[in-house]
């Protein structure tokens, strides 16, 4: 049978990433087609796809267009290097993003993911300090448990132990300061209003390294590990002024918030920030191709323009052809179907298909904003306590991933802060989704609660 078939291939040959290999094929999920919000597998289960694949799926699958563009791009110029040359797709793109970002956001350096945009920005923020005369500028914060990619320097800059030791040494100036946590937070858990000390600590960070060490501070608008946390009031502006003040940039980086996720074309849109380089990948091509942008401010890109300075870095597939017709394609079905106007729309009827399983005792916390949420799961919702590392085990990865899965919902079950349960489906999602979901959920999260009892 051709599943048998392929699950021995991909046991032998197939190494997953941040997979177990197994050395037998129980649990592999092939994926094999797409249409709208559903995925199918190889047998013909179908399942709603609430994690939008990684957080990329922005207009869901099978979208013919997106298919048309890529084959025609193909056909014409299947690839050329953006090193020294340039391709009119690489060129119409970099414009566009130009026109869509904020502010003075005008430069377009393209990647293939999001761990290389992260990357170009701590390089480009090296660089760029060398080349205005404060060469000693070379530290990165960011904050703990913050994902912001694999490669070493993106490594570096993401706050997960866990993923970070086997690796060690990493690239020395990587500072940490706390996520913003109100659910949890020391100080201010029970006050209505945020004591904005997640902000203060980044002050305090660059003061205690001393703020001519510091090139940039890397915050994504709503921090996707440790389950969507969403940045207090006033937070943003804070960090601006501090940044302002002590001569560091700020990097938004919005490999999940950008492209209409949480409700705006860019994430700090939805906060009112002014970012001096904005990092983004995922939704920029709705995933039928593979691409980043680092969208870098004319102030920080006028050390490199027409001084004969080139940023001594670049990817052989970074800007691909193909890769840039699909993400303009892509752009132009958000403009056509107004997909922003749709995720602000339909973002209540989101919410409130998760909070009304708020009655649940297994749901502590519900939090997040567009179609981005996380649902943190406690054993005591009156004294928030958490569950132990064994019951975690037992709870996410010996149960409700796979109920999840046999009910028909991919979604993130995740404990690399305290248990979440993550969604973030695509954007095209709506009622007939939400309900999906709420049903699914409230199923695998009253048999949690019975089990854990
Ligand atoms: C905020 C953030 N930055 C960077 C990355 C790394 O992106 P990629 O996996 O495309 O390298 C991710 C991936 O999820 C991310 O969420």
């Amino acid at each position: 049978m051709e599943h048998d078939r392929l699950t021995e291939l991909g046991r032998r040959h197939l190494w997953g990433h941040f997979s177990v290999l197994k050395n037998d094929v129980d649990g592999m999920h092939i994926i094999e087609r797409g249409d709208g919000c559903y995925v199918w597998d190889d047998q013909g289960n179908r399942y709603l796809d609430g994690l939008a694949g990684l957080f990329v799926s922005q207009l869901g699958h099978g979208r013919p267009e997106l298919a048309r563009a890529a084959g025609n791009q193909a056909a014409t110029l299947g690839y050329f290097p953006i090193w020294t040359y340039a391709h009119p797709a690489a060129v119409e793109l970099a414009a566009k993003l130009a026109s869509l970002a904020p502010g003075d956001l005008n430069r377009v350096f393209f990647t293939t993911g999001g761990s290389e945009a992260v990357e170009s920005a701590w390089k480009l923020a090296r660089q760029y300090f060398k080349q205005v005369g404060q060469p000693d500028r070379v530290k990165a914060i960011s904050r703990n448990l913050a994902y912001h990619g694999t490669s070493m320097g993106a490594l570096s800059i993401t706050g997960l132990e866990s993923i970070k030791t086997v690796f060690e040494p990493l690239v020395p100036g990587a500072v940490k300061v706390p996520e913003t946590n109100h659910y949890r937070c020391p100080t201010c858990q029970d006050e209505p209003h945020c004591s904005l000390h997640a902000a203060e600590a980044i002050e305090e960070a660059i003061v205690r390294e001393g703020p001519e060490t510091v090139a940039a501070v890397f915050l994504e608008p709503v921090q996707n590990a440790g389950g969507c946390f969403v940045p207090p009031p006033g937070y943003f502006d804070r960090v601006r002024e501090i940044c302002d003040r002590h001569g560091v940039l700020l990097v938004s980086d919005e490999v999940i918030c950008a492209f209409g996720r949480i409700g705006r074309m860019f994430g700090c849109e939805r906060y009112g920030y002014q970012p001096d380089i904005i990092t983004s990948a995922k939704g920029l091509t709705s995933g039928y191709a593979p691409l980043g942008a680092m969208i870098v401010s004319d102030r920080i890109a006028e050390p490199f323009v027409g001084t004969g300075e080139s940023f001594i870095h670049g990817f052989t597939f970074a800007g691909h052809p193909v890769s840039c017709a699909v993400a303009l394609a892509n752009l132009k079905i958000f403009e056509d179907e107004d997909i922003v106007g749709h995720v602000q729309a339909n973002e209540d009827a989101f919410r409130a298909a998760l909070d009304d399983l708020s009655d649940l005792p297994i749901v502590g916390d519900i939090r997040g904003t567009g179609y981005f949420y996380a649902i943190e799961l406690v054993r005591d919702r009156d004294t928030r306590s958490s569950f132990s590392d064994e019951e975690r085990e037992s709870l996410l990865r010996g149960f409700l991933s796979n109920r999840f899965l046999e009910l028909g919902l991919i979604c993130r079950a995740d404990d690399r802060g305290e248990p979440v349960i993550q969604l973030s489906p695509p954007l095209i999602a709506e009622q007939a989704e939400f309900d999906f979901i709420n049903q699914a959920l409230r199923s695998a999260l009253t048999e949690a609660t019975a089990r854990m009892r």
